[in-house]
Order: structure tokens, then C-alpha cells, then sequence
């Protein structure tokens, strides 16, 4: 069982950094595969907790190899800082690989991304203005400049020079902004080849190797299913694959060779930034799921909308995904609710919905139909197995399982690393 893709299976921050890292002891190599420093971690260690963006939560595991697939888009400032941190923390981070087929984030882009949201009014997507999107349009575009250009002066000279020409006409006459000029930006480029050279490689060669040797490999997926560009609430979404197939383009591992695929699937649901979201809750469930829950943006410290689990939507991510498996994350965010409603279909327009539906105007017009499940007042933080859950709660998890099509196999009743029940072993 070589390798195994970890993703989200809603709307991101489902707690992935948790399993990756409850997986990274047993793992080779931990690899992002998508996304940039959009991606926010928790991951707690003992008493230390550390909030990674870019890097993979893999860093955190001595023996494991952190790998930056072509697939993710790298700001090279976020990068070395985010290194230093941990360098300062005592981490080790010199076994870090960075595809040199990986996309960077410029300047220019984060403050594309900062004015196209402001140029947008109401309709904006509520990005985290890291530059995501528009270093993800640069690449489809073939203006891109990738890691592999910061060791090529006179090629990354000429690739800044195309990207601008276009961009500060845009800037000047579209948003009124200063146009950028080309030195200063090839300047700052040039300045991290010598920081990053040590970890540049080939990771689809060194990565496919490793699978023929039964190395096993862990596939991080950053956001979640519902932002997926394709398969998402387009256009609330983000401009990357973090579904399953992005594993395979994101790193240049064919699909064969991956042996697993497991969803995380927190048991509410929260959503960043703007979009649809059935089973949104403004009233003071909500509040109360985001306070115990802790539902504020590790990147950018928005809070987070929320609302009861969505059955719905696991069974989509079951489907687009080809999941085997779900980690349910914070079950113990639940306790002390009487009731707990589950969304287990949608009414759209006065009809009963069992399916995601593939039209953006009905997903808008979803109403969710819910059903209640009796809830639990005893602390589950201890529970090591699942007897030792309440029976309420055994049967919330077991009700969830049913609905979204593939098995659970382990439950997060608290954020420590080892408050996770284990119920089938994703080796
Ligand atoms: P972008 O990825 O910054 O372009 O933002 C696009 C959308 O994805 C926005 O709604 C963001 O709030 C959302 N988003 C991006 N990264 C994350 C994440 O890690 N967790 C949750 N939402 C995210």
C-alpha cells in the first residue's frame, strides 16, 4: 500500500494536518501536490503548535522527506521564512524537495489578486490574497516563471519581461496602479536561487522511484474538494485540483500506482470566503460551533462560516474522489448538543434532491432537509477506542458513515495528536 492521497473532503480546514502528521510517522515522503501558501495547517506536537501554509506538515516528522510537487505554487518569501521559523523552533527542514517544475508567486501576483478582488465589488470571491490565482493563470496562460528560472538569469529576465508587458498595462490603465518595474522584480527573484538551490530536484522521478521501491508516499491535499476548480462551486472556488486527480498531475505519479485515497471530513461543516453553503447557520449554533470549534482562518484569521454536517456533499466527495476512507475530525466539538441536525438531501424548488446538484443556480437555491440525531454531554477527549464513545455518539458516526458512502476510519475527538481513534489502519 505505496501511496495514499490525504485530501479534504468539503469546503477545506477539515483538520488534514492532524492526519497527514498522525500519518507522517510511518510515511517516506509527505507531498503537496496543489495550492500555495493559501493552505493553512494546525498540526500540534506535545505542547507546540505550529501553523504551516506552504510547506507540508510531513516537515514535523523526523524520517520523513517533505516534498513541493510541480503541482503547487510557490512564493519563495513565504517559503524561506516559513523555513527559518521552524529552523528557529529546533525543526529540521534540510530534507525539504521543491519540484523545480513548480510555479512561483511573484509580486506581481499577490497584488493582482488584491486589486482584481477589490475591482469586483460584491461579487468577489473572498480569495486570501496570497496571489494564488493569478500565478495559476500565468501557468495555463505560459507565462508562468518556475523555480527552475531562478537558477537561469537571462531566461528568467525574459520571462518577467512577458509577464509584464501585458500585466502593467493592465495595472496602469485597468486598476490605475503603479506599472512594476522589470529589474526590481528579477532582482528579488535572483535573490532566493541561492537559499532554495539545495532543494530543487526532480521529485516526479524521485517520487515515482520510490513507489517501485515500496516507499510509502502521502499525498497532501491542500483546500478541499468543494474549492476544487473542476469539481468545486465554481467560481467561489480556489484555481487548483486538491481532488484526487490532482495528486497525480500535481506530482507526476500516474493513477495506478495510488493505492488509497481517504477523505477528511469534518463532522460540521465550515466554509472561507464566499459561495454557497446549504447548511449555513447565522443564528447561535453557529456562533457556538465557531467558538468551540476554534473556526478562525490559520492564513487569514477570518472566521469561518458554519454549519451542521452536510451528507450531501460526503457523498459527493466519495464519488469525485474515489475516497476509501474518511478521518472524521473534531467529534468533540459536538458534545453538549441535545440534538444534532444532519443535512441528509436538499429541497430545490419544492423538490427532494439526494444528489450534489451539477447546476450552479440549483446548488444556489439548495435548501438543506435535515434530519436529527440524539446528541452527547461526556467528555470524549480520552476515548481510545470506538466502545469507549457514548452510545449516541457511536451512532452519530455510524449514521454519518451510511450517508456518505465510504468507511470511517478514524475519528479526532480532540486536537492532540494522539486524541484519534483508530478504527482501521490506513497502511
Ligand atoms: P484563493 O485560493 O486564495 O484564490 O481563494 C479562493 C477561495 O478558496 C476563497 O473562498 C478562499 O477563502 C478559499 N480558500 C483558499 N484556501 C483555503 C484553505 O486552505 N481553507 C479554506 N478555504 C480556502
Amino acid at each position: 500500500m505505496p501511496a495514499l492521497v490525504l485530501l479534504g473532503a468539503q469546503w477545506g480546514d477539515e483538520g488534514k494536518g492532524k492526519a497527514t502528521d498522525l500519518l507522517g510517522g510511518s510515511v517516506d515522503y509527505v507531498v503537496r501536490y496543489q495550492g500555495g501558501n493559501n493552505a493553512g495547517h494546525t498540526v500540534v506536537v506535545g505542547d507546540q503548535k505550529y501553523a504551516l501554509h506552504l510547506l507540508p506538515s510531513g516537515i514535523l516528522s523526523p524520517g520523513c522527506t517533505p516534498v513541493i510537487g510541480n503541482g503547487v505554487v510557490v512564493d519563495p518569501a513565504v517559503l524561506l521564512s516559513e523555513l527559518s521559523g521552524l529552523a528557529d523552533r529546533g525543526v529540521d527542514t534540510s530534507k525539504l524537495l521543491i519540484s523545480g517544475n513548480a510555479h512561483l508567486i511573484t509580486p506581481y501576483h499577490t497584488t493582482l489578486d488584491k486589486v482584481s478582488e477589490r475591482f469586483l465589488g460584491k461579487r468577489k470571491i473572498g480569495t486570501t490574497g496570497r496571489g494564488i490565482g493569478p500565478a495559476y493563470a500565468d501557468k495555463i496562460n505560459r507565462v508562468g516563471i518556475r523555480v527552475q528560472d531562478l537558477f537561469d538569469e537571462s531566461i528568467l529576465r525574459q520571462k518577467v519581461e512577458a509577464a509584464l508587458d501585458n500585466k502593467n498595462q493592465v495595472l496602469a490603465k485597468l486598476y490605475n496602479r503603479r506599472a512594476i518595474a522589470v529589474d526590481q522584480v528579477v532582482e528579488e527573484l535572483l535573490g532566493y536561487a541561492d537559499p532554495l538551490s539545495g532543494y530543487v530536484a526532480d521529485t516526479t522521478l524521485l517520487l515515482n522511484n520510490a513507489i517501485d521501491q515500496g516507499r510509502v508516499v502521502l499525498f497532501e491535499g491542500g483546500q478541499g474538494t468543494l474549492l476544487d476548480v473542476d469539481h468545486g462551486t465554481y467560481p467561489f472556488v480556489t484555481s487548483s485540483n486538491p481532488t484526487a486527480g490532482g495528486a497525480c498531475t500535481g506530482t507526476g505519479v500516474g493513477p495506478t500506482k495510488i493505492s488509497r485515497v481517504i477523505g477528511i471530513l469534518k463532522a460540521y461543516t465550515t466554509r472561507v470566503g464566499a459561495g454557497p453553503f446549504p447548511t449555513e447557520l447565522l443564528d447561535e449554533d453557529g456562533e457556538k460551533l465557531r467558538t468551540i470549534g476554534g473556526e478562525r482562518g490559520v492564513t487569514t484569521g477570518r472566521d469561518r462560516r458554519c454549519g451542521w454536517f452536510d451528507a450531501v456533499i460526503a457523498r459527493y466527495a466519495t464519488r469525485v474522489n474515489g475516497l476509501t476512507d474518511f478521518f472524521l475530525t473534531k467529534l468533540d466539538v459536538l458534545t453538549g448538543w441535545e440534538r444534532i441536525p444532519v443535512c441528509v438531501a436538499y429541497e430545490i424548488d419544492g423538490k427532494r434532491v439526494e444528489e450534489l446538484p451539477y447546476s450552479q443556480t440549483d446548488f444556489h437555491h439548495a435548501k438543506p432537509i435535515y434530519e436529527t440525531l440524539p446528541g452527547w454531554s461526556e467528555d470524549i477527549t480520552q476515548a481510545k477506542s470506538f466502545d469507549e464513545l457514548p452510545k449516541n455518539a457511536q451512532k452519530y458516526v455510524q449514521a454519518l458513515e451510511e450517508m456518505s458512502g465510504a468507511p470511517i476510519s478514524a475519528i479526532g475527538v480532540g486536537p492532540g495528536r494522539d486524541e484519534t481513534i483508530q478504527i482501521n489502519s490506513f497502511l
